[in-house]
C-alpha cells in the first residue's frame, strides 16, 4: 500500500467501522491527436501511475457517503434524490445518475477517495474520478458492465452534470490503459490497437502552468459548438460526411467563407490533426521519435494559433523547450486553457530542462511550474479486495 492507500484506508475504517475495497483510477497524458475525440478523428492517450484512490464498500441502506480527503469535504445523499450538485461532487453524482437511468440495482455505499493528480492540469483527473466510482459500483452491485461501456457511461455523466460536452478520450484510457503501452483509438467507431511506447533513453515530462482550467470548460463547449457548426457547411453537399473524410486542409478552402474566418480556423486546425495523428503513429511504430517530436511542436502551433485553446504560460513554456536541444516533441495536452504542456526530453538532462523552464516561467509570469515524470500505467483497477 502507498500512503494514500493507506490513508484513506485508515479514514474509512473510523468513519464507518468496516473495512473497504481500494481501487486505483489513473489520469492520461496524450500523445497526440487532441480536440479530435469529438471530431471522428484519431488520439493517443496511454493511462498514467497518477490517479484517483477510492476506499469503498457497499452500506446496506439507501445512503450514500463521501469523504473527499483533498478537498476535506463530505458530502451524503438518499439514493432516491440523485440531482446535480457542485464542484467534484457532480463528477460522482453523473455517475450514480447514469447507473440508475440504466436501471441497475445500485445501493448506498461508502467511499473516502483522494488523488496524486492536481484537478484542472489537463491530466484528466475528472475522468479519474468518474472511472473510479463507475468501476467500483459496477463490481460491488454486479451490474455487468464492460469497461468500453463504462467509459461510454462516465462520458455521459460528465456531458450531463458537470455539463462538459468532453469526447471519449480520456475515459477510454481511463478503463483501456494498459502499462507500457499508448492506444491508438479511433474515435469514430471506437475500435483501437495498443502498441509499446518505446522511449529508450527518453522520459515524459509534463510541466503544469499551474494555470487552472476548470474556469475555462464553457470555452471548450464552444469549440465543440464551433466544429458542428463547420460541419454543418461541409455537409451541405454530402450528409454523410465527416472531418476526415476532407483529408487535405486545402480541401476547406472552398468553404472558407461561408464559415467565417473563426469557424475556419477551428476546421482547418481538425482537419491538420486528424492527417497528422495518423503520419504520428507511423512514426511511433517506427521508433522514430525525433519525426514524431517534431509533429508534437506542429500539433501546439494549430491549438494556440488556429484553434485557440492554448494561453501565454502554455506557449512560453513549449517555445523554452523548442529551443531546449534534449527536448524532442512539446505541446499543451488536453482541453487547454491552461493546464500542463508534456514534453519528451532526453534522460540525462531532465533536470535541467525542469530548471530552465521553471525560471523562465518565473521570470515571466511570477510561476513556478509543477513538474511530473510519468510512467505508462493500467486502466482502473481493484488493489485491495
Ligand atoms: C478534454 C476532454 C477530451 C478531449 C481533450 C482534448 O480532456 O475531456 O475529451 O477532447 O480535452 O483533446
Amino acid at each position: 500500500m502507498n500512503t494514500i492507500t493507506a490513508k484513506i484506508a485508515e479514514i474509512f475504517i473510523k468513519k464507518f467501522s468496516s473495512a473497504p475495497a481500494i481501487y486505483f483510477s489513473p489520469g492520461r497524458i496524450n500523445l497526440i491527436g487532441e480536440h479530435v475525440d469529438y471530431n471522428d478523428g484519431f488520439v493517443m492517450p496511454a493511462a498514467i501511475d497518477k490517479g484517483i484512490y477510492y476506499a469503498i464498500a457497499g452500506n446496506g441502506t439507501n445512503t450514500i457517503h463521501f469523504y473527499s480527503l483533498d478537498f476535506d469535504e463530505r458530502f451524503s445523499i438518499d439514493i432516491h434524490d440523485i440531482k446535480k450538485n457542485d464542484n467534484w461532487k457532480n463528477y460522482l453524482l453523473g455517475v450514480i445518475n447514469e447507473f440508475l437511468l440504466l436501471k441497475k440495482n445500485i445501493r448506498g455505499f461508502d467511499c473516502v477517495f483522494a488523488g496524486d493528480i492536481p484537478p484542472g492540469a489537463g491530466m484528466s483527473s475528472s475522468a479519474a474520478v468518474e472511472g473510479g466510482l463507475a468501476f467500483a459500483l459496477n463490481e460491488i452491485f454486479n451490474c455487468g458492465l464492460s469497461r468500453v461501456e463504462l467509459a461510454q457511461l462516465c462520458q455521459r455523466a460528465e456531458h450531463d452534470f458537470p455539463g462538459v460536452q468532453c469526447g471519449i478520450m480520456d475515459q477510454f484510457a481511463n478503463m483501456m490503459g494498459k502499462q507500457g503501452e499508448v492506444i491508438l483509438l479511433d474515435c469514430q467507431d471506437l475500435s483501437y490497437q495498443y502498441f509499446p511506447l518505446a522511449l529508450e533513453g527518453y522520459k515524459i515530462v509534463l510541466l503544469n502552468s499551474m494555470v487552472h482550467h476548470a474556469l475555462a470548460s464553457g470555452e471548450y463547449n464552444v469549440r465543440r459548438k464551433q466544429c458542428e457548426e463547420g460541419l454543418m457547411f461541409l455537409r451541405s453537399d454530402n450528409p454523410a460526411r465527416s472531418f476526415r473524410d476532407i483529408r487535405k486542409w486545402e480541401n476547406l478552402l472552398a468553404y472558407e467563407a461561408v464559415m467565417g474566418k473563426e469557424v475556419f480556423m477551428r476546421c482547418m486546425y481538425v482537419v491538420q490533426e486528424i492527417e497528422r495523428t495518423k503520419k504520428a503513429a507511423a512514426f511511433l511504430q517506427q521508433n522514430n521519435l525525433i519525426e514524431f517530436g517534431k509533429l508534437m511542436y506542429a500539433t501546439h502551433e494549430g491549438l494556440s494559433k488556429l484553434y485557440g485553446v492554448s494561453c501565454t504560460e502554455l506557449d512560453l513554456l513549449v517555445e523554452t523547450a523548442r529551443q531546449n536541444p534534449a527536448v524532442i516533441g512539446a505541446r499543451m495536452m488536453g482541453g487547454g486553457f491552461g493546464g500542463c504542456t508534456i514534453n519528451i526530453v532526453k534522460e540525462g538532462s531532465v533536470n535541467d530542462f525542469i530548471e530552465q523552464a521553471g525560471a523562465a516561467c518565473k521570470e515571466k509570469f511570477q510561476i513556478t511550474p509543477e513538474a511530473y515524470i510519468v510512467e505508462t500505467g493500467n486502466g482502473v483497477k481493484k488493489i485491495v479486495a
